[in-house]
């Protein structure tokens, strides 16, 4: 049955391949962004203007809504608790993809607060998304070489495809209240493979040139589209990793889905023009 459908950050990686997906599932799609005017969604979706940092910009989005999807893009979790009590407040649904990049809120706590926000709700944790690799993008366009730091640190990159994949299937579904859903790519990779696999499907021989952290950090100052209070958080992140066990891929979302997550061979064939 159609269902109504809140995208919150819908212009996001995730959040608009979500609007697509539901869309061509036959859901009617409300989408939020802080710029309206300039978003580009697709004609038939009713966009609507959302500031995460001030959820009362929800209220007035959640009107004859069944299920919304959110994400927390902000640096301090300290609204996602009222965010999530006014989307109880109207919704019968919440589908929220957690993330350890919030420094005052561990992705525990995030599950916590969700999970007992009073509506049926399930979490969604991503492994890293394959769409970081794009950092790499100049790199590539310009050598052969990309230079960064922790070339042997593996994980498993997920397509944002089937983070959507799942987020509309608990969305729209019923049987997922309560869940938490582990999702990865399935295989592990180091950076520097990672980088080899780009270079073989762009048809080119691309290498990994090791920085310590130090130049890690001088290379990302310099670099302007990336953003400066982010680089120790994710420096940091990167130095925890390697000290972890190796990462596990989990089969949920073939589980899930009935098809396998995708590689991220296939990942770079998506997105072959971001590369050039
Ligand atoms: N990259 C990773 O490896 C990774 C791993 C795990 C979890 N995550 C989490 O995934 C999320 C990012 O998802 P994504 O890649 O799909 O997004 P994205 O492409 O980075 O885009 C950010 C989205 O958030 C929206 N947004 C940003 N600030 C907002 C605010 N103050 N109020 C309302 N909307 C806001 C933006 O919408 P407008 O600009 O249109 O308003 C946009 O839709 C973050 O929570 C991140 O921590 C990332």
């Amino acid at each position: 049955m159609s269902k109504n459908i809140l995208v919150l950050a819908a212009t996001g990686n995730v959040g608009s391949q979500l609007v697509h997906q539901l869309q061509a599932a036959g859901h009617s799609v409300r989408a939020g962004t802080r710029n309206p005017a300039t978003a580009e969604l697709p004609a038939d979706v009713q966009v609507v203007r959302t500031e995460l940092s001030r959820p009362e910009t929800l209220i007035d989005c959640l009107d004859d809504i069944d299920a919304a999807f959110l994400l927390w893009p902000l640096h301090t979790g300290a609204q996602l608790p009222k965010a999530l009590g006014i989307i109880a407040g109207c919704a019968r649904r919440v589908v929220f993809l957690g993330t350890d990049g919030i420094p005052d809120l561990s992705f525990e706590e995030q599950e916590n607060l969700v999970h007992g926000c009073g509506i049926e709700s399930v979490v969604i944790r991503p492994s890293t998304f394959a769409v970081n690799t794009l950092w790499w993008a100049d790199q590539i366009r310009t050598g052969d070489i990309v230079h960064g730091s922790h070339g042997e640190l593996p994980m498993s990159l997920i397509h944002e495809a089937d983070m959507a994949a799942v987020a509309a299937l608990a969305l729209t579904e019923n049987g997922h209240a309560g869940a938490t859903y582990t999702v990865t790519g399935p295989e592990v990779l180091t950076r520097a493979e990672q980088v080899r696999i780009i270079g073989e499907v762009l048809g080119r021989q691309l290498r990994w040139a090791e920085l310590t952290r130090e130049h890690a950090e001088q290379r990302l100052l310099a670099d302007e589209s990336f953003p400066d209070s982010f680089i120790d958080v994710l420096l940091d992140g990167y130095d925890t990793m390697m000290a972890a066990p190796r990462p596990q891929t989990t089969s949920t979302v073939a589980d899930l889905t009935g098809r396998p997550a995708h590689s991220l061979a296939e990942w770079v064939s998506d997105h072959r023009a971001d590369f050039r």
